[in-house]
């Protein structure tokens, strides 16, 4: 018998093209930037195929013919640019019918793997609905999640330890860097564990951003992340665990409301400044008697910690002062080989920094609005004071300076949607929902229909890119101050340094 073959199964819509709804037309295809050069790397290792649900020809909405007619034209596309599609299948049916085809039904795919003779447990299957990921689950395909399309919106439905990415072109580099994906990770999390043992740095991945962490209970590996990152001995670190019993490593002392927070949000975006215990070292909080503690959300950090056999000291992973990382390059990018291994396990289904409450005063207190609603801690708790800033004196968390999160390129925040006149060709544009206007320079919508949840998510990657153009500004506008929206606008307002 001839050797069987890898391949990677695409949804169409959200993940290759962008999602219109209802694509019947070929002038109305837009491939995604990193489109063509995903694919191209992918080729050479992998067979290609696209399978793509099109509810609305059981609606009448629009017809076979035409959802064939655009995939021909788009085969054509990508045939000019070198990439050869082996079989496009089309599910017309409704989430309904209860067809053999839909997603996440596995029809399409065992028929490709029986005609192509394909090794579907060295397969991908890469989708922008939970349902792409679903159907590669059962199958033993590795399903990978991207956030373009509908993407974002559907993230809530995604069931966790999935991974996460934030387009085609990250999605394809991540797959060509893990061939066989569960062996690579368990084998990158055994080195990370053995090396956070040994007393040095690894950066891995969390749900909110990247951490760089270290044995909390080790203070010349602590040490090290103040020196790696650039800073200052006085700002403290964050504690995370993998089993809330841990606390009690960490703290003698845990306040009821505190109690109800961790049982409430935990693993998740919580971080918890509780009266600390003697053992933990004053490297971690910076000569303060009190420890934030946190159990991320992320099945690498995780088992990272349990692997490790210590709770994990651990800050953004990028250079002090600026924008936080939520992929492994962006890690990369930032400190390079001096943090050592970077566990890259996708980009981070939050997207900003967990919520920092303090219980170490007479009332809660929230000291950093993260990726955990005030709302959402009222609903638990009842009251919660929101600290704002201190005009003078040592700031009590790096969140509270007024300059931190910050690109290069200058950023301001209007208390308007900017105006195509205030605008030039050499300005960003960051917005919150999908423009009403034409700017002349290139713009950045984080959250399509205004999910502040969404935003969240694209936040960072968004600054990023921004800056990365060489512009002379990037502008922006106070986004509604309710739930991830206060965290929003203290990153932007940080990332101005203060220019409101
Ligand atoms: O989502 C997150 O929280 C990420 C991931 C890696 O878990 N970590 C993170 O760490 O954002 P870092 O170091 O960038 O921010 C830690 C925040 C700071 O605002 C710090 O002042 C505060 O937590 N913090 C830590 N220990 C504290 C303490 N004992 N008292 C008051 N604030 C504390
Ligand atoms: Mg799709």
């Amino acid at each position: 018998m001839s050797e069987r073959h890898p391949a990677v199964f695409l949804d169409r819509d959200g993940t290759l093209i962008s999602d219109v709804g209802n694509l019947s037309r070929p002038e109305n295809i837009r491939l995604f930037p990193d489109t063509v050069s995903a694919l191209d790397k992918l080729q050479k290792k992998y067979l290609l195929f696209v399978i793509t649900n099109q509810s609305g020809i059981a609606r009448g909405e629009i017809t076979l013919d035409q959802a064939n007619t655009v995939n021909a034209s788009l085969a054509e596309i990508l045939s000019k640019e070198g990439i050869k599609i082996q079989e496009w299948y089309v599910c017309p049916h409704g989430r309904t019918d209860n067809c053999e085809c839909m997603k996440p039904r596995p029809g399409f795919v065992l028929q490709a793997a029986e005609d192509f003779g394909l090794d579907l447990s060295r397969s991908f299957m890469i989708g922008d609905h939970p349902h792409d990921v679903m159907t590669a689950n059962d199958l033993g395909v590795f399903g990978l999640y991207v956030l373009t399309g509908h993407g974002t919106r559907h993230l809530p439905e995604l069931p966790g330890g999935k991974y996460v990415f934030h387009g085609i072109g990250e999605a394809a580099g991540w797959i060509l860097h893990h061939p066989s994906p569960l062996n690579d990770i368990q084998s990158q999390i055994l080195r990370g564990a053995r090396e956070i043992r040994e007393g040095k740095t690894v950066a891995f991945p969390t749900e909110t951003v990247y951490g760089l962490g270290a044995d909390a209970f080790n203070p010349r590996a602590v040490e090290l992340i103040y020196s790696i990152k650039n800073r200052p001995r006085n700002n403290p670190l964050i504690v995370h665990i993998c089993d809330p019993a841990q606390v009690e490593l960490l703290s003698g002392r845990v306040p009821l409301p505190a109690k109800k927070l961790m049982k409430a949000y935990w693993p998740g975006p919580l971080t918890v400044v509780l009266p600390k215990k003697r053992e933990v070292p004053a490297e971690v909080t910076a000569g303060s008697d009190t420890v934030a503690v946190r159990m991320p959300d992320h099945p690498i950090a995780l088992e990272l910690i349990r692997q490790a056999g210590t709770p994990i000291a651990a800050p953004s992973a990028n250079a002090f002062g600026c924008t936080s990382p939520t992929t492994a390059l962006h890690v990369f990018e930032q400190l390079g080989a001096r943090c050592g291994t970077i566990i890259d396990g996708g980009a981070c289904r939050v997207g900003v920094e967990s919520t920092v409450i303090t219980f170490a005063g007479p009332v809660p207190e929230i000291l950093r609005p993260g990726g955990l609603s005030a709302e959402e801690i009222r609903d638990v708790i009842g009251s919660v004071i929101i600290r704002g800033e201190k005009p003078s004196g040592i700031p009590q968390s790096p969140g509270l300076l007024p300059s931190h999160y910050a690109p290069e390129t200058p950023l301001r925040v209007l208390d308007h949607i900017p105006l195509p006149e205030e605008v030039s060709a050499d300005t960003g544009v960051l917005l919150l929902s999908d423009p009403e206007f034409f700017y002349p320079g290139p713009v950045e919508v984080l959250g399509g229909e205004g999910d502040l949840k969404e935003a969240a998510v694209n936040l960072y990657r968004a600054i990023r890119r921004l800056d990365s153009l060489g512009l002379r500004l990037i502008v922006t506008h106070k986004f509604p101050d309710r739930g991830l929206g206060t965290a929003i606008n203290d990153r932007l307002k940080k990332a101005s340094g203060g220019r409101v």
